[in-house]
């Protein structure tokens, strides 16, 4: 089983409307929501990929029963609730359809107390012995939980359990130095944590070695429509994906990080599992709707994804 784990899971509610007027009261005709939060979106993914796993979420309040809810009933993903006394938070991103433009609007995450806190390190070593690949996705919505990567990266060694590590921040910085298996940062957190630009090829692959360095064993670095970099101490992969009409490419790095985890959780070979996290993000970018492709678009794109051995 493949365990995701988001610490600050939201109800992430999209609102359809042909303008957006700044200043002004505005009636939608159409609203959805979905829940989000990284970790979810994987869990969304890796059951589209028709592999098994569970989403483990921090959640609080009504907005926050609404997040398992729709884990467990739209998604047909076994959630694993952790219960905090403030409200899970609401994202709301406008959509303007005619021109396809999004503005988002992000609420706080709820504030965590220790007991909290250590409620979610509990509850995430009650249901680690079922797990093969652990991913440990976004931000905390508290300073208190700064630390929680380092801390599930530890008790998922100990365990023999691999770790996918996607996030920004200081807890990215944090989760880093414990060696994660894996990280997924795109261009911009990259850019964040190693410093500099990645303005060329070369400047990529040396970032890479930041984290290799740190004992970091795969790092994938994800680069939009260019794909990824994928590197290890023995390999580089240049991973290309076809050409397509993007329309929506939010949730494709959580995409590929499902992928990712299926190649990982199957045993499949670096190329091969390169390969399925690039056709998935691809998949994810094609539609509107954050992590639901199908496994036949995922499997059709698979033969159109370039690797290089660089
Ligand atoms: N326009 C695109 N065309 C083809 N593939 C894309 C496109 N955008 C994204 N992808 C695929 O999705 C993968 C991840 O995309 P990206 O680097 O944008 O992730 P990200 O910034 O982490 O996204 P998010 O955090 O919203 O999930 C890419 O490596 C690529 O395979
Ligand atoms: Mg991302």
């Amino acid at each position: 089983m493949i365990l995701t784990v988001t610490p600050n899971p939201c109800v992430d509610k999209t609102v359809f409307l042909d303008e957006l007027k700044v200043g002004a009261f505005m009636r939608a005709g159409r609203y959805g929501c979905v829940p989000g939060g990284k970790g979810s979106n994987v869990s969304r993914a890796v059951h589209a990929l028709g592999r098994p796993t569970r989403a483990l979420v921090l959640v609080g309040g009504h907005t926050g029963a609404h997040v398992v809810d729709m884990i467990r009933n739209d998604d047909g993903v076994e959630p694993v609730p952790v219960w905090v006394q403030a409200s899970t938070r609401t994202i709301t991103t406008i959509l303007e359809e005619p021109i396809h433009r999004q503005t988002a609007f992000f609420e706080p995450g709820p504030s965590v107390t220790a007991e909290e806190a250590a409620s979610l390190l509990t509850a995430f070593s009650n249901v680690l012995p079922s797990a093969t690949v652990v991913t440990l996705n976004g931000t905390v919505p508290d300073p208190i939980l700064v630390d929680i990567y380092p801390q599930m990266v530890e008790m998922a060694k100990a365990a023999g359990v691999l770790t996918i590590l996607d996030s920004h921040g200081p807890e990215f910085a944090r989760g880093v130095e414990a060696a994660p298996y894996m990280v997924k940062p795109n261009r911009a957190e990259t850019e964040e944590l190693v410093g500099g630009r990645l303005d060329s090829d070369e400047a990529c692959w040396r970032a890479t070695e930041h984290f290799l360095e740190r004992g970091v064993t795969l790092v994938v670095l994800s680069l939009g429509a260019r794909g990824a970099f994928v590197a290890t101490r023995a390999e580089r992969l240049e991973v290309v994906p076809p050409t397509i009409t993007e329309v929506n490419p939010v949730g494709s790095g959580d995409a590929l990080v499902a992928g990712f985890a299926v190649g990982l959780h199957e045993g499949l070979t670096l190329e091969e599992t390169a390969r399925l996290g690039v056709a998935a993000g691809t998949a994810n970018a094609m539609s509107w709707d954050i992590g639901h492709f199908s496994k036949s678009e995922v499997e059709a794109l698979l033969p159109k994804v370039r690797v290089t051995r660089v």
